[in-house]
Order: structure tokens, then sequence, then C-alpha cells
């Protein structure tokens, strides 16, 4: 099943440790190489010798051994095609979320660009301490795969949630993910996220309340399932993959345009403003002793119906870009969609009701409906943006 497949396992010093002997056979048994890393404290839980015969290979604890010429953390990073990280104890956690580089594991984690999965095991006072999660929190959202730990007996004597989760769930994600990352399987994914920004003079502008995060989600996922993902935004972030800051309508329309012949889905998420100043000051604008001021709008190039028309134009050719719109609405979500994605000629339309305020806009939550070209829709329950984007993406390549 998992023939040709390089696993890098790192453990960290937690009771669970020897539990991946048995992960590991279960790899093996798979047919991967398997590589272990461990940190020293593991090595209290668990012994090299064991983890040695068991992977068939050497096993990494000391960052500095000089009998390679390639540094070992980064030979480590180019071999594996996905890093698990089990158990992940609340030290090596809040070390990889802080760019900690200071023993192998977290030296190599730092420098691994493909997916890493990362099982956390503790006692469940720290797994409650809100800096832990903040530090969980922060990893998720920069793409990494947390396996939440089970409710249980903890080794430590206590009761609730810190035991490492299942080994058929850490076996079965890796399989997954493998599988989704399959290089055959690779597309270019073009995602654009935020509220544009239209200048009135140096210190003013308009603007809309989109914080980016559905977007920001939907390039992450399209980056974990080994996707080239770029991200055209007006927020501020940071990603592993390539992300274009921009400004206004006019600059996210340039670099939408610039990515639309290689691309083979384009994503709208971005909430583009509809109008923009028409003559913006170059200086401040001073205050008069008028009681009104006006200001002039034009409008804004409709970046989504000019990608469809492109496409359109180009019919004659094989190749084909997905084209996938969002669709802001606070009255009359469907119908206002349905005439949307015809009036728009995209392939798929995501519409959420920006009414409510426990979804949409600045939530960490979403509750959508896909409309398909051909008519048909599927609606997806309030779930986590992350999830949200995880299945629009499973709706969009079926
Ligand atoms: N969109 C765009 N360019 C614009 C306006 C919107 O590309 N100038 C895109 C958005 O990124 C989104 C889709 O069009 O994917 C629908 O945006 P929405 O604001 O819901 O619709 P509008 O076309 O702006 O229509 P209205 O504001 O009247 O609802």
């Amino acid at each position: 099943m998992l023939s040709g497949k390089n696993i890098l396992i790192g453990i960290t010093g937690g009771i669970a440790a020897y539990k991946i002997c048995e992960l590991i056979r279960m790899f093996k048994r798979a047919n991967a190489n398997v590589r272990v890393i461990c940190t020293k404290n593991a090595l209290n839980f668990v012994t090299k010798l064991t983890l040695q015969n068991l992977s068939q290979n050497e096993v990494g604890v000391e960052e500095f051994e000089l009998d390679e010429y390639k540094p070992e953390h980064i030979s480590y990073a180019d071999e594996a095609d996905i890093m698990l990280i089990a158990p992940a104890t609340a030290n090596t956690i809040s070390k990889i979320a802080h760019g900690i580089c200071d023993n192998l594991l977290t030296s190599v984690v730092c420098a691994f660009r493909k997916p890493v999965i990362i099982a956390p095991a503790m006692n469940c006072n720290m797994w409650e301490n809100p800096i832990i999660q903040k530090n969980l929190q922060k990893l998720s959202s920069i793409g990494y795969k947390i396996l939440e730990p089970e409710s249980g007996f903890l080794a430590c004597g206590y009761e609730g949630k810190g035991r490492l989760c299942s080994l058929e769930k850490i076996f079965e994600e890796t399989i997954q993910i493998l599988n989704s990352t399959n290089s055959n399987n690779q597309k270019k994914y073009v995602i654009t996220a935020g509220g544009t920004i239209e200048d009135i003079d140096p210190v003013r502008y308009i603007s809309n309340y989109s914080s980016g995060k559905m977007g920001i989600a939907l390039a992450d996922e399209a980056y974990k399932n080994g996707n080239e993902t770029i991200l055209i935004t007006t927020v501020d972030v940071e990603r592993p993959y390539k992300v274009i800051k921009v400004k206004s309508a006019e600059q996210m329309q340039d670099a939408v345009n610039k990515e639309f012949d290689t691309a083979d889905v384009i994503i709208m998420a971005a909430a583009v403003a509809d109008y923009r100043v028409k003559n913006k000051s170059e200086q401040k604008i001073k205050k008069t002793c008028d009681d009104e001021l006006t200001l002039e709008l034009v409008k804004n190039p409709d970046i989504l119906k000019g990608l469809c028309e492109k496409k359109q134009n180009e019919m004659s050719k094989p190749r084909d870009v997905k084209i996938v719109g969002f669709c802001a609405e606070s009255e009359n979500l469907l119908q206002n969609a349905k005439e949307k994605i015809t009036k728009k000629g995209c392939d798929f339309l995501i519409a959420n009701d920006i009414s409510r305020k426990d979804i949409g806009f600045s939530s960490d939550y979403n509750e959508v409906t896909i409309l398909k070209k051909n008519g048909e829709s599927k609606k997806l329950e309030r779930a986590s943006k992350q999830e949200i984007a995880r299945q629009i993406l499973k709706e969009i390549n079926e």
C-alpha cells in the first residue's frame, strides 16, 4: 500500500512513545520506508535499539553528527514524503509554533516543506492550557494536521483529554494525505482572499469587513493536498506557499490575470469592492466649511466575470480551468446566488449568508451552499472554515 513512500516519524518525550513501536510496524507492514528521529527525552521511554530494529534504519537523535556531508536536518526533510510527530509533547508543539530549532527533531520540522501530522499527548491540564491551545491553533492555521488526543484514563493518574489518538487514526490519516498529495494529481490553485482597499486619499480608504479567513483556509487546504498554491490577498499573512499581497481591485485583477494561463483552479473568495473613488486625491483632503463632501465613485472591473469570459473565449483550447466564485448575500441567498452564477458564468458559486453573526465575515465558522453550473446544489452544514474549505475542494474536484 505504501510501497515507495518515505515516512519520517518524530518521537518526543511522553509515555505514549512506547506505542509508536507498533505504529512503525504498521507502516513497515504496508511496505513504507520508515525513518525515526527522537528527542533525547523520548529515549527515556523507548530505546534507540528497539526503534532501529523496527524501522530497519538508523535512528537520529543528535543534531551535529559529522559522518555525513549533507546537513542532517535538510537530508531528513528532503527524503521524506510526510512527517508525523507522535507523541507530540506540549514542549515540542510550542517550540515548533515559535520556530525554535534546538534539537534534530525541531530543526527537521522547521525545514520540512511537505505535509506534517502532529499527534499530541499530554496531561489534560496541559492540553487545556490556553497557551498550548493557541500554539496548536497557530500550527493548524499554517497547514499542520493536528490529530487531537482522546479522553480517558491518563498515565499520570488523571482522567481527561490528553491520551494519544489511536494508532489506526494516525495510520489512516497518513495514507489519506499521501494519496491526496500524489504528484500526478497536482494542480495549480490561484485563490484570492480579503476585502480590497480603495484609496480616497493617502490616509483614508473604502473597504469592507471581509477577514480573508475563508480564502486563506482554501489556500491552506489546497497546499496541504500537495498542490501548487498561490494566494492573492489584501491581508498580511505568512505561509509556506506563494502569497501575493495586493491592495485594490485593479491590483488584484492584474495579479490574477497573470496567473490565468497556467492555473487549473481559480477561486475568487475575495470581497472585491464594486466601486472605487473616481479622482483619488494625491494629498490628504482637508476639511472645508461645507457640511457635506461628495465622493464620486466609478465601477471597478468585475474580476470573476472577466475570468469567465476569458475562459469562454478559449473554449477551443484543451486546457480546462475551473473558476469558482463566492457570493455574499444578506437576503434571498439562494435566489440571488442562482442569478449570480448565470450572470458571472463561473463553474461553481459558493453562497454564504453574511447576515448571520455565527458564520461568515470574521467568524471562524461558515455554512455555505455550493451551486454548480448545471443547476445542482449542495449545502454544507455549519463547520469550521477549514472543514468547509476541505469539503469545497472535494466537491469541485469530483
Ligand atoms: N467579484 C469580482 N469583482 C468584483 C466584484 C465581485 O471578481 N468587482 C467576485 C467576488 O470575488 C465573488 C463574486 O464576484 O467571487 C461575487 O461577489 P459579490 O460581492 O457577492 O457580488 P457582486 O458581483 O459584487 O454583486 P453584488 O455586490 O451586487 O451582490
